[in-house]
């Protein structure tokens, strides 16, 4: 268990470093994403258990997609599958509500026959949500709510005026999805690497150098104290500011 701040909905991470953990031990790219799978099993049941809301994990993006080496997307699809179906007792015990985001109808049928199986599951669940981005890139979510608009407004149903940002954020891959609050990154790049560009506007930023294996709870309270003491402005003045 974890102390989640009170106003500390939505986290999203950015699990980077599986493949920079496996060369630091001589090992293969695809051992450091199969010992990933622990970290997400680890820190997915941790926040569920300790109440948080909404958990995003970055876990394959649409670059990833294209221009990773073929046999590493296999085996990440091979992994993911496995995921699926080996978690559905800890996803069902943990209350956890399943969904994913991205083009995931790119993917072969036997993993969205799974995607679609843990979310079906899951659905009546009333704890965290656990959100897998798949697919996933920032660039194309907004894209793809950008066309489905178009089409409302060539179709009548939408007046180009009218238009706001509640009524885009409708047409995003999860609408219900709350704005980012905390976003980590591990193996510490300082970048976005277009994960939900949206709805990271205001989020707050904790970077580790630690690779996403190595990631545990320590670090993930570490996070969350970081996130406790900060002041989130939004635009406005610091509360302490006299007027
Ligand atoms: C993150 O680890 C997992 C995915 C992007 C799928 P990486 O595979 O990017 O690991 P590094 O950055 O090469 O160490
Ligand atoms: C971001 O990591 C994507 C995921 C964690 C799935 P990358 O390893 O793809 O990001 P870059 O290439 O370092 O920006
Ligand atoms: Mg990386």
């Amino acid at each position: 268990m974890v102390e989640v701040p009170e106003t500390l909905r939505h986290v999203a991470i950015i699990m980077d470093g599986n493949g920079r953990w496996a060369n630091a031990r001589g090992s293969r790219r695809t051992r450091g994403h199969k010992e990933g799978v622990k970290s997400v099993r680890r820190v997915t049941t941790t926040l569920a258990e300790s109440g948080l809301e909404y958990l995003t994990l970055y876990a394959l993006s649409v670059e990833n997609w294209v221009k990773r080496p073929r046999p590493e997307i296999e085996f990440l699809l091979m992994l993911l599958r496995r995921f699926l179906i080996q978690e559905r007792r800890t996803i069902m015990d943990n209350n956890i509500r399943f969904r994913a985001i991205g083009r995931v109808h790119e993917f072969p049928d036997s993993v969205r026959k799974e995607l679609d199986h843990l979310t079906e599951m899951s659905r009546d669940n009333d704890g965290m949500v656990l959100c897998l981005a798949l697919n996933y890139g920032g660039r194309s979510e907004i894209l793809d709510a950008v066309r489905s608009l178009a089409t409302k407004v060539r179709d009548g149903d939408l007046e180009p005026d009218a238009l706001d940002e509640k009524i885009l954020r409708g047409e995003l891959y999860d609408p219900d999805m709350p704005d980012v609050d905390l976003l980590i990154r591990t193996a510490g790049e300082m970048r976005i690497s277009n994960f939900l560009l949206w709805q990271v506007s205001y989020g707050e930023i904790w970077v580790t150098q630690t690779f996403w294996p190595d990631f545990g709870e320590r670090e993930l309270e570490q996070a969350l104290r970081s996130f406790g003491g900060r002041e989130r402005k939004f635009g406005g003045l610091a509360q302490k500011v006299d007027a």
